[in-house]
């Protein structure tokens, strides 16, 4: 089946339709700007374009950066305040007049590798993390997730995870690729001691430079790189939204398995 996977995130809003059955866009995405000021009834707008631009009518699944309970968003750590307690889905609904489904971009994008990608077919305990202005998590257990972990805001030496060792604080203080490392390194050891996974999948913007920095990365767990690169929000969200078809409809993605 089609479903219009749509994938907010904080400077660009990106939509395409998946085939679900092979985890594929069927046409090339169309991306517009994410509005700034970033408030739900301008996004809400983009939303209702996107789904224009395809001549949408049916199923919609949207990432969010921001935990996501029954369709509403309940923080917002790198998005504007006025989104908490704003029910996304409801917004996508009345923007798009189609049949919406919200979850968070982390796990959407976890639920694409699952199914399609650097974790596919892969039982045990998986932890995927994207690496973009924050740091977002999804765990699976035999393929099930746990939606809403955040564990992007884990506290190491006094200071959230996001704000040691995310790609947009590589950014913001020009870090070398070796100096990053090195935070993403503390990041994920921490993490491996309290989880111990079997497989760290690590995505977002930074899987395209996996050769700058995987050799310098080292946990007890295996590590891959993201193979959806930045389809995988689109994608997850997609096949998240796939419930909305089949009739029984979850407010949100708590009982997802892949
Ligand atoms: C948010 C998460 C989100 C992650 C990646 C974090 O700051 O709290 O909900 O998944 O950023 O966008």
């Amino acid at each position: 089946m089609q479903v219009l996977g749509i994938d907010i995130g904080g400077s660009g809003i990106k939509g395409a339709p998946v085939d679900t059955n092979e985890g594929q866009l069927v046409t090339t995405r169309h991306r517009i700007p994410t509005p700034d000021p970033s408030l739900p009834d301008a996004v809400g707008d983009v939303l209702a374009q996107i789904a224009r631009h395809f001549d949408w009518t049916g199923p919609v699944g949207v990432t969010f950066p921001a935990v996501i309970k029954a369709g509403t968003a309940c923080t917002a750590a790198n998005v504007d305040k006025s989104w908490i307690g704003t029910n996304v889905a409801e917004l996508t609904r009345a923007k798009t007049g189609c049949p919406a489904l919200v979850l968070n971009d982390a796990d959407a994008a976890g639920i694409a590798e699952m199914e399609f990608g650097a974790g596919k077919g892969h039982d045990g305990v998986v932890i995927m993390l994207t690496f973009g202005t924050g740091i977002g998590t999804a765990i699976f257990v035999n393929r099930q997730l746990l939606p809403n972990t955040e564990l992007g805001h884990m506290e190491i030496r006094g200071k959230e995870g996001e704000q040691r060792a995310s790609d947009g604080t590589r950014k913001r203080k020009g870090l070398t690729w070796a100096g990053w490392a090195k935070r993403v390194n503390e990041y994920i050891q921490r993490m491996d001691a309290l989880f111990w996974p079997d497989l760290f999948i690590i995505g977002g913007g930074v899987a395209n430079k996996a050769e700058q920095f995987l050799p310098l990365l080292s946990t007890r767990a295996e590590i891959r790189i993201a193979e959806l690169r930045n389809e995988a929000g689109i994608i997850g969200a997609a096949l998240a939204a796939r419930q909305l078809a089949a009739g029984a409809l979850p407010d949100d993605c708590r009982y997802i398995r892949v």
